[in-house]
């Protein structure tokens, strides 16, 4: 009792209580009744997706999906933003939506408020849901991730790992005890990559703008599926505002540069021209908007940094709780990479299969996108449940990864598991999602990753300090980053063999 009081007279229990209100009344003013199909809690007079709003404000998509797959099946009904919303981590499910009708589900759910809130109301890619806008932008980044741009992300990975690597020093001054944040000097590699290969401006300060794009994924999280009326007396509301206007001012001073630079040159001279100068040519011939191309940047940034560095992260600690399967990967790295890190092709890189292993393993027990939200444009049915246009879609990779039935032991890290033949090429295995949404950058990642590690256990040895895998405190939402800070002790291997 003395809990329900406390909660009922903190702001946030006044504003849900307030979401409840006026959901109900919402409800019953529209007369609509849900026409239950999936299992799941019931709507009970609008009760149903009071609740289940609640869970999903208060602890996050990944972990309120989670919840109420463990209770009701592997497919369930809920409401979230107060809309009809299937979860699902069963693989067929995950298939029908990402391929086979996958053309039906290339929107996204969130509320258009929020939306605008963060700049991606029907601008961008990632969360545009004008799909005509969307498909225009899309094919910028499509375009822009060809072949010779991937053979190029070899060079701009080994340069962006090294240049790095150099600084290891200044940075193990940083603290007492010469741990280094490791997730920041991997996310200023990625963040160079992306920059060499997409946007070829200078960037001043790259930790300042990785702080600011980490802010700018809080921001996300909070607008997303929050309504407008619980933003408005919330100090926080004006913190993630700030935050979306720092990523983007930091993309309009990009863009504005890479103007300028353009200036004498002939678009159809550039042998190669990379994504920003193609976008800015594109708003010269009046297709786009100077707005499209600062958004764009903007979700370049996003999907193309934080994602991998994450990623690579979390392997890294993994491999320090299994030497072994750390030896191997060594082993592979030392007998197949040429001597001078400059010569390396795509064939080194794709016999990098220990490597590779890993990788999947870290994305498939942590994957950085927890959740691939989605929603349906038009009436189809799903293992004969109709399923109504506007009905959104979570497809939970956390939890689809984790399934006894696809996976052996699926909470032990064992990259040896991707060996099997039946996990080779698997059709329930998705950390980047896939079909007409899905990740665009996927290729570019397994290459970045493939090198940037590589390059790292080559020459250093790492030693989490922070505990195992399993202790890495995590914030699950539509980014799977970690809460606290990422120390590690990185040695020179040599010195680490001394020591
Ligand atoms: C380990 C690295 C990465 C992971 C795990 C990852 C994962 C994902 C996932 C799960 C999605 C949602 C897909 C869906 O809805 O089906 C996505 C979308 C996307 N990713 Fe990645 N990604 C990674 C790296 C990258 C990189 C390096 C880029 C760019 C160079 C990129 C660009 C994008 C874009 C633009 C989208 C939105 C596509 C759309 O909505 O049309 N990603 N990614």
């Amino acid at each position: 009792m003395e809990l329900i009081v406390t909660f009922l007279e903190s702001y946030q229990g006044l504003c849900i209580l307030f979401t409840g209100i006026m959901m109900i009344v919402l409800r019953i003013v529209s007369k609509e009744k849900e026409n239950k199909s999936f299992p799941g809690p019931g709507y009970k007079y609008g009760l149903g997706p009071l609740i289940t709003y609640i869970h999903y404000l208060y602890n996050g998509i990944p972990e309120a999906s989670s919840y109420y797959l463990k209770k009701y099946g592997d497919t369930v009904h809920v409401w979230v933003c107060g809309e009809p919303t299937i979860v699902t981590n069963n693989p067929t499910v995950a298939r029908h939506i990402f391929k086979n009708n996958g053309i039906n589900y290339t929107s996204r759910l969130g509320y258009d408020t929020g939306l605008k809130h963060i700049g991606m109301f029907e601008n961008g890619i990632i969360w545009n849901n004008n799909t005509k806008i969307w498909k225009k932008l899309r094919l910028f980044f499509q375009n822009a991730l060809n072949a010779k741009t991937l053979n190029s992300a070899i060079h701009a990975s080994v340069s962006a790992a090294k240049n790095m690597t150099c600084k290891l020093n200044e940075l193990r001054q940083r603290t007492q005890d010469g741990r280094v944040e490791t997730l920041n000097v991997l996310r200023r590699i990625t963040l160079e990559i992306t920059n060499t290969l997409m946007f070829g401006v200078d960037i001043e300060n790259d930790e300042k703008l990785v702080e600011i794009i980490v802010e700018y994924f809080k921001a996300w999280e909070y607008f997303l599926i929050r309504p407008w009326y619980l933003y408005y007396f919330d100090s926080k509301f004006k913190v993630h505002t700030n935050a979306v206007k720092d990523l983007w001012e930091a993309c309009q001073e990009i863009v504005r540069q890479k103007k300028t630079k353009m200036k004498n040159v002939v678009f159809d001279d550039l042998e190669n021209p990379n994504f920003l100068e193609c976008m800015i040519h594109a708003m010269n011939e009046n297709e786009i908007s100077e707005d499209n191309i600062i958004q764009c940047v903007l979700e370049m940034l996003l999907a193309g940094t934080d994602t991998s560095s994450v990623s690579m992260y979390y392997t890294l600690v993994a491999l320090c709780d299994d030497r072994e399967v750390e030896e191997n990967i060594v082993k592979e790295i030392k007998e197949i990479l040429p001597v001078s890190d400059f010569d390396i092709d795509r064939v080194n890189l794709s016999n990098l299969k220990n490597l590779e292993n890993a990788l999947k393993e870290g994305m498939r027990i942590k994957p950085v996108g927890p959740v691939v939200l989605r929603k349906a444009l038009k009436d189809d049915v799903i293992n004969d449940v109709p399923i109504k246009a506007g009905t959104n879609i979570i497809i939970s990779l956390l939890d689809m990864h984790k399934r006894n039935d696809l996976f052996t032991k699926p909470t032990e890290f064992n990259p040896n598991r991707f060996k099997q033949q039946q996990l080779e090429n698997p059709d329930f295995f998705y950390p980047f999602g896939t079909g007409p949404k899905g990740c665009v950058g996927q290729f570019l990642a397994m290459i970045e990753m493939k090198v940037v590690v590589s390059l790292l256990l080559k020459d250093f040895t790492f030693t989490s300090a922070v505990g195992q895998l399993k202790d890495v405190d995590t914030r699950w939402d539509i980014a799977n980053q970690p809460t606290d800070a990422s120390y590690m002790f990185i040695q020179p291997r040599s010195y680490a063999k001394l020591s």
